[in-house]
């Protein structure tokens, strides 16, 4: 049979977004070439992940960050891509990253903000396990003649757009814009982002739970509670539950997005807020499992309506399908 052009090249990445840009009334071309630019940077992060242990992108820069982690020199790398792709995309307002101690002021006629955590699951890259990039774009705060660092101070609720890449056997880029959530794989011959996944939906219940384990003693006694629940045995419903854990919470997200269950990581005697960061993590993450139909919560309230009080705030994070987020409230508030 002869193949067909239309059924061999798909939607692009590109596409996708200047779709939605037409769709939009007064779009000005500006979030297109953002969102662009973002790819790029994601394309270019691919590249050197891909290599690592070539490039000589291996182990640790000898810098301590702003959250007090040794930094990996593919932390640093993926900071600076995203930093500069952002410098040069011309609409960013102000930038703040996990590797940054503040914010970073931009193009001042920039109307966007872009919140990052440029390299998540650090602590997988030596031992080639799957790590990503996260982000979400915000406006700037409205009447603003000059961008802010209160700018990225606005709660999830405000997002406009977020989205992560997981560098896993493919290099997957996870995106929403505001109606529903589209996957795109990297074909990397071609260095193009194809739409592999529309309209992604969380099921609304899982049978598979993502956690941390280890952290079980220090964890509040509603949290243990839950957990000694989920892994019993039950005829009528689907406990025990599997277990996943990966260590990179791009991994554990998008197989809790795809598959449904629930990924928690609660506070705990030690990370007494949390360990995952409101701004550059849970937030996007947040808002794609909305997006998705999925849930999101700390325990009490959506992530998404917390305001904000600084840069690098911690949270708890529980994300998942809505029925099995909802058992974990219950437990957690102690009404179980
Ligand atoms: P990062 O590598 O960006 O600092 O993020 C690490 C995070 C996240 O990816 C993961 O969900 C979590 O840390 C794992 O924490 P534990 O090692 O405590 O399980
Ligand atoms: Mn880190
Ligand atoms: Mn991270
Ligand atoms: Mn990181």
């Amino acid at each position: 049979l002869p193949i067909r052009a239309s059924s061999v090249v798909g939607t692009t990445l590109r596409e996708h977004v200047l779709a939605g840009m037409h769709a939009a009334p007064g779009a000005t071309g500006q979030f297109t070439s953002l969102l662009n630019h973002i790819s790029l940077g994601i394309r270019i992060i691919t590249t050197r992940v891909r290599a690592a242990g070539l490039a000589g992108l291996l182990g640790y820069t000898g810098d301590t960050n702003v959250q007090g982690e040794q930094v990996q020199k593919l932390d640093a790398f993926a900071n600076d891509v995203l930093v500069n792709v952002l410098e040069r995309s011309g609409h960013c307002g102000l930038l703040a990253s996990e590797e940054l101690d503040e914010a970073r002021f931009a193009t001042n006629s920039g109307k966007y903000v872009v919140l990052f955590d440029p390299l998540d699951g650090s602590t997988n890259i030596d031992t080639n396990v799957s790590i990503g990039t996260i982000f979400a774009i915000l406006r700037r705060r409205h009447g603003e003649i000059v961008p802010a660092v209160e700018d990225a101070l606005q709660p999830g609720r405000r997002i406009v757009a977020a989205g992560y890449a997981l560098y896993g056997p493919s290099t997957i880029f996870v995106l929403s814009t505001g109606h529903g959530v589209d996957a795109f794989t990297l074909d990397p011959n071609v260095g193009e982002f194809f739409l592999s996944h529309p309209n992604i939906r969380c099921p609304e219940r899982g049978n598979c739970f993502s956690t941390n384990d280890g952290n079980y003693a220090r964890w509040a006694k509603g949290v243990r509670r839950w957990h000694d629940w989920i892994r019993e045995e039950n005829k009528e419903d689907a406990r025990p539950y599997g277990h996943r854990y990966v260590g990179s919470l791009v991994a554990d997200a998008h197989r809790t997005l795809l598959k449904g269950g629930i990924f928690a990581y609660p506070a705990d005697t030690k990370s007494t807020k949390g360990k995952l960061r409101l701004l550059y993590e849970a937030n996007p993450i947040s808002f794609l499992f909305e997006q998705a139909g999925g849930a999101a919560t700390n325990g009490e309230k959506p992530i998404l309506d917390i305001h904000p009080h600084e840069l690098h705030e911690r949270t708890p994070l529980i994300i998942g399908s809505k029925a099995d987020v909802f058992d974990y409230e219950t437990f957690a508030s102690e009404r179980r």
